[in-house]
């Protein structure tokens, strides 16, 4: 089967639900047809300074959030970027593809510099080493949220500059964007995207939260004054967004639920929206006590994928390594 791979970064202590409808959901559809590996990207996150027990804590629930999601880990490999060294090695080849102006367009650093924040060269550099993690793994598609669309042209460029310059070694990858869930918006604020970073408490829904929390902070989402449950997210961004969760957490089409509402108000979408949240995130929630019941399964679980992606990331390095000139060590 071809391969896919993705990765989360585990920069909090929950996922939301824009990583759940925008990516998870994906990733476990797509474990039934291609050869998938998923990972939490640990090393991502060394660009946010973190608390290291914090750190340690957050990985593993990141990784048992894919599993209570329904990724499968006898099937898909689940694992750790930093337990595979390749990662950052490849990362390195990557930076001497790319042009310094290059990186400072992209977008993510553009933001954050712009906003103040003390960057790091880490967070410079985040972009190549992204591409590393998706090329070590000759990944046919990448299935990720829109935020993530102009790291995959990257990775792209990248893939073929180095196909150009050293000959045909790197399958170049293909974004797998699902259009319609691919951005999960702020409850509150409905045309920025949800997130962990620039959402607040009540714009967000995180997926370990209380139940009767989420329901609240769906009730009291921002919409707008026309009255008419209708998509148009140009003109009713926070309708919209709210029937988009509701079309892909119940599996029935935004037009089907059009006529469902027709005549009635936003109270009964956001009650009917509240409950469907709720009835997907219950049953995550067990499964998730369950797994952290057990870190030690846990982390035999990441051991096991760690070995499955070592394999493949090992025979790229080989070829990268022999493509671009570096003497095998004997
Ligand atoms: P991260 O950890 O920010 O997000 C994980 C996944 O969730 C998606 N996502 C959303 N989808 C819809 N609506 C939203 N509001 C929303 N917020 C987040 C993201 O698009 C992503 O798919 N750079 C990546 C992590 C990464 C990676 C990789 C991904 C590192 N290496 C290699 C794929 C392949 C990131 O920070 O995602």
């Amino acid at each position: 089967a071809p391969r896919i791979l993705s990765g989360m970064q585990p920069t909090s202590d929950s996922l939301h639900l824009g990583n759940y409808l925008g990516a998870l959901v994906n990733w476990v559809s797509l474990q039934d047809d291609f050869d998938a590996y998923y990972f939490v990207a640990d090393l991502h996150s060394l660009t946010v300074p973190t608390d290291p027990q914090v750190l340690r804590e957050r990985t593993r629930v990141t990784a048992a959030q894919f599993i209570a999601g329904g990724v499968d880990p006898q099937r898909s490999a689940v694992f750790c970027q930093s337990h595979v060294a390749e990662h950052a090695e490849l990362g390195w080849v990557m930076n001497c593809l790319t042009a310094f102006g290059e990186a400072s367009r992209m977008t993510q650093f553009k933001d954050k510099t712009a906003k103040g924040q003390n960057a790091n060269v880490g967070l410079f550099t985040y972009p190549m080493l992204m591409a590393a993690d998706i090329l070590l793994y000759d990944a046919a598609y990448v299935p990720v949220g829109e935020d993530q669309r102009q790291h995959l042209e990257v990775t792209r460029d990248l893939a073929e500059r180095f196909n150009t310059r050293f000959g045909e070694a790197l399958v170049v990858p293909q974004p797998y964007i699902v259009k319609g869930s691919a951005k999960v918006m702020d409850l509150q604020e409905p045309t920025a995207k949800m997130s962990k970073s620039t959402s607040g408490p009540k714009g967000l829904i995180d997926l370990m939260q209380d139940p009767s929390k989420i329901a609240k902070n769906i009730r009291s989402a921002v919409t707008d004054t026309d009255g008419e449950v209708r998509y148009d997210v140009e003109a009713k961004p926070g309708v919209s967004n709210l029937l988009v969760i509701h079309s892909v957490l119940s599996g029935t089409r935004v037009e089907e639920l059009e006529r469902a509402f027709a005549g009635r108000g936003y109270g009964d979408l956001k009650k009917e929206v509240a409950e469907v949240v709720v009835t997907a995130v219950e049953p995550f929630q067990a499964r998730m006590r369950e797994l952290l019941d057990d870190p030690a399964e846990l982390d035999r679980v990441l051991a096991m994928g760690a070995e499955r992606a070592q394999e493949v990331a090992r025979a790229t390095m080989e070829r990268v390594r022999q493509r671009v000139g570096l003497l095998p060590a004997v």
